[in-house]
């Protein structure tokens, strides 16, 4: 069902990493790539389907499942007005948007893989999208958790540790810390579906032991953020040769991901409300204009804690590596 010639996935990277060629060249080195659907648009992310559908290699779709709950707007409204000091008026952001979660699954009928982060799909949308075809994987951070999406009847499951890069799939974003090791938490979840390990991976040796532990393939994200085929950022691509520390926050988003500490993480993330996505609207403003001018301290630089061993190159390349093939 999951069955690669190198156990290998290039994980969905929202925000601009994911592109079709990385998904592409990822297939092609026999490996596997997801095109990540969160924060696009219904049309773009048909328009990627599409492309990667006509380039004849077997691919998958992620989709970001919504937690429909508005945040509470005093946060929201309070986090404004820190936020407002340093970069000036911001706009009222909305404090809740579903990311146009029934399109996409639409959408994702019939694509090859499709996996689910942020939490549990509707148990008829994982029956419908193997009725259709395709082979549906549900993230988890815990063995409580792993528990309940099997009780959903997914083909496998992504088990994503608290090392890994982003935004954690936790479906407890106040208790998630960061902790934990993908080695630990394979060892913890119940394996009556094939696991899928994430985190923390960027060698060859990181993705063997989780083989030989009993992963069916390894996820890896960060490692590919310096490929040729990646959309990652110019400011993100030179912080990752930094050798700056990773932190797990939720000053860019109000939801915890690990990234390369800067000056926005330091400064806002003791005071950022849990409130997904109201502070991802909230930030882009600031976070879009820090890109445009290349400064890095603004920007969300989601990266995982083997960060420092990630190495440009063709995404092939950088794929048959951590398969252990050169
Ligand atoms: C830049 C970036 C964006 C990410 N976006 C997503 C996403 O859209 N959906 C998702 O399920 N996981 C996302 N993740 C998490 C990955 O699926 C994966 O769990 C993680 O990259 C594994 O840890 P590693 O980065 O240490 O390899 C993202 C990770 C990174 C680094």
């Amino acid at each position: 069902m999951i069955e690669l010639s190198r156990p290998v996935v290039v994980a969905p990277m929202a925000g601009g990493p994911s592109t079709v060629a990385l998904v592409v060249e990822a297939a092609r080195a026999g490996g596997l790539g997801f095109l990540a659907a969160g924060y696009k648009t219904p049309d773009a992310t048909a328009r990627e389907v599409a492309a990667a559908r006509a380039a004849g290699v077997p691919f998958g779709l992620n989709i970001f499942v919504p937690d429909t709950t508005p945040a509470d707007a005093d946060d929201v409204a309070k986090y404004r007005t820190r936020l407002e000091r340093d970069h000036g008026p911001l706009p009222e952001p909305p404090l809740a948007d579903d990311d146009h979660f029934a399109e996409k699954l639409r959408i994702a009928a019939g694509v090859p893989y499709v996996s689910f982060t942020f939490g549990l799909p509707p148990a008829d949308a994982v029956a419908g999208l193997r009725a259709a075809g395709s082979t549906v994987l549900i993230t988890v951070t815990t063995p409580g958790e792993a528990r309940r999406a099997l009780a959903f009847g997914p083909d496998a499951l992504v088990a994503q540790a608290g090392t890994a890069g982003g935004h954690s799939g936790t479906y407890d974003p106040a208790g998630h810390d960061g902790s934990g090791t993908a080695i630990e938490l394979l060892r913890d979840v119940p394996r009556t579906v094939p696991v899928v390990a994430a985190g923390g991976t960027g060698t060859a040796a990181d993705v063997r032991a989780l083989l030989d532990a009993g992963a069916t393939a390894v996820q890896a994200g960060t490692a590919f953020l310096l490929a040729d085929e990646a959309g990652t950022r110019a400011a993100h691509r030179a912080a990752l040769t930094e050798g700056r520390e990773t932190v797990v926050t939720r000053a860019f988003t109000g939801r915890p991901a690990r990234a390369l500490r800067n000056r926005f993480t330091d400064a806002y993330g003791p005071y950022a409300p849990l409130a997904y996505p109201a502070v991802h609207h909230l930030t882009a403003p600031i976070r879009a204009a820090a890109a445009a001018r290349g400064d890095a301290e603004s920007i969300n630089l989601w990266a995982g804690t083997a960060h420092a061993d990630a190495r440009p190159g063709p995404a092939g390349e950088i794929l048959r590596t951590l398969a252990g093939c050169n």
